[in-house]
């Protein structure tokens, strides 16, 4: 027979591992703070890149191909696997000397190297975390890599492992390379004349719930640097232009102030407010203020969009996905279940990349 306070002690034992289990759920998400270590190794990166960019091109490191064309760089951001790797590479396949790609895998993730055109390409990253800065910092890890890598990387596109591209290779390069250049048109450098391009990124002010966005790290501590009638939204998956991205990596005014950790989790997206912020306050006009990843808001839970799933993907799906109330097609398109990757892949050459 066991006595009472015994079964009493062995239940309490057993409901641990559910305590365990549940915590997370029921307290609120701890915030990854950004250690000084990890910072300074950002700000040495980020200085690197920003003065390879000024001298001459001897400094580059030229871990890509050195073949002298205009190239887009894939930022992939990632913190599991890439399931549509089989999808990326018959994206890429055949334009070998147009395109370069980068991965931020969170190293607290196991991911499986997707080898072929992912094989090697997997930078030095950090651990990343959702309503933190650290998706800020892991944007601007990428972009500086690949500016310090290849300086040619003209267009730097990011992208999630949740992401599939709308169109083919040849398709999504032209449209950017001949999309429309701001009025001063091209400007010299040592590449000969450049033309001066636009980024793709969303820029969007007098959304709901931005008030509370803006105060989510306490009151009144963006100011002065950033006033809330400057305060931007936008989708965290843009295009940059070269410009860009150096001007991106060279900011320390207004990281100081995204860096900071929020007070309320529930209206923390710094990766959402970061970038447009900046982008519209020092330049604007360079940009297109829309981005060229399609995601659907439709019935969002949980500040998550709308997730494909493998019923859904049809070649009606794709062509509904292009549709943009701009001038140009969407290019990509989120989020996908990683299920979906046998019925897109059943579409890719008859659909996806006939155009
Ligand atoms: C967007 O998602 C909703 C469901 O949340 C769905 O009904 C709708 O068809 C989706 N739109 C597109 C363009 O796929
Ligand atoms: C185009 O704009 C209209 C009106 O603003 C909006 O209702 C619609 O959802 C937009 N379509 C796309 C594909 O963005």
């Amino acid at each position: 027979m066991f006595s009472t306070p015994y079964v009493l002690a062995f239940a309490l034992l057993l409901s641990l591992p559910l305590l365990f289990l549940l915590a997370p759920r029921i307290l609120p998400p701890r915030h990854l703070p950004i250690s000084l270590p990890d910072e300074l190794d950002d700000l040495a990166l980020f200085r690197r890149a920003s003065l390879a960019s000024l001298h001459s091109s001897s400094t580059f490191s030229h871990l890509g191909t050195t073949n002298p064309q205009p190239k887009i760089a894939f930022l992939f951001l990632t913190n599991s696997d890439l399931k549509f790797a089989p999808l990326w590479e018959k994206f890429f396949k055949g334009n070998e000397n147009l395109f370069n790609i980068y991965i931020h895998a969170d190293p607290s993730s196991k991911i499986n190297p997707p080898g072929g055109v992912f094989q090697d390409r997997f930078i030095s990253a950090k651990k990343t975390q959702r309503a933190s800065p650290t998706l800020i910092s892991a944007t601007r890890r990428l972009l500086a890599t690949a500016l310090l890598d290849d300086p040619f990387n003209s267009f730097f596109a990011l992208i999630s492992q949740h992401c599939i591209p709308l169109h083919s290779f040849r398709f999504a390069y032209h449209s950017l390379f001949a999309s429309t250049p701001t009025e001063s048109t091209t400007h010299s450098t040592r590449y000969g004349r450049q033309v001066k391009y636009r980024s793709f990124i969303e820029i969007l002010s007098k959304e709901p719930g931005l008030w509370e966005r803006y105060t989510a790290r306490g009151n009144d501590v963006m100011l002065p640097e950033i006033p809330f009638e400057r305060f931007r939204v936008g989708s965290q998956f843009f295009i940059l232009t070269r410009r860009h991205a150096l001007l991106v990596i060279r900011d320390r005014r207004l990281w100081r102030k995204f860096k900071l950790p929020c007070l309320k989790t529930e209206s923390c997206y710094p990766e959402e407010h970061y970038f447009p912020t900046l982008l519209s306050m020092e330049d604007e006009k360079g940009c297109t203020k829309f981005t060229l990843t399609h995601v659907n808001w439709t019935g969002s839970v949980g500040g998550h969009p709308h997730t494909y799933r493998p019923a859904e993907v049809s070649p009606e799906l794709v062509y509904r996905l292009r549709l943009s109330n701009s001038t140009y097609s969407y290019l990509f398109a989120r989020k996908f279940l990683p299920d979906c990757l046998t019925p897109l892949l059943d579409i890719a050459d008859t659909v996806i990349f006939r155009d």
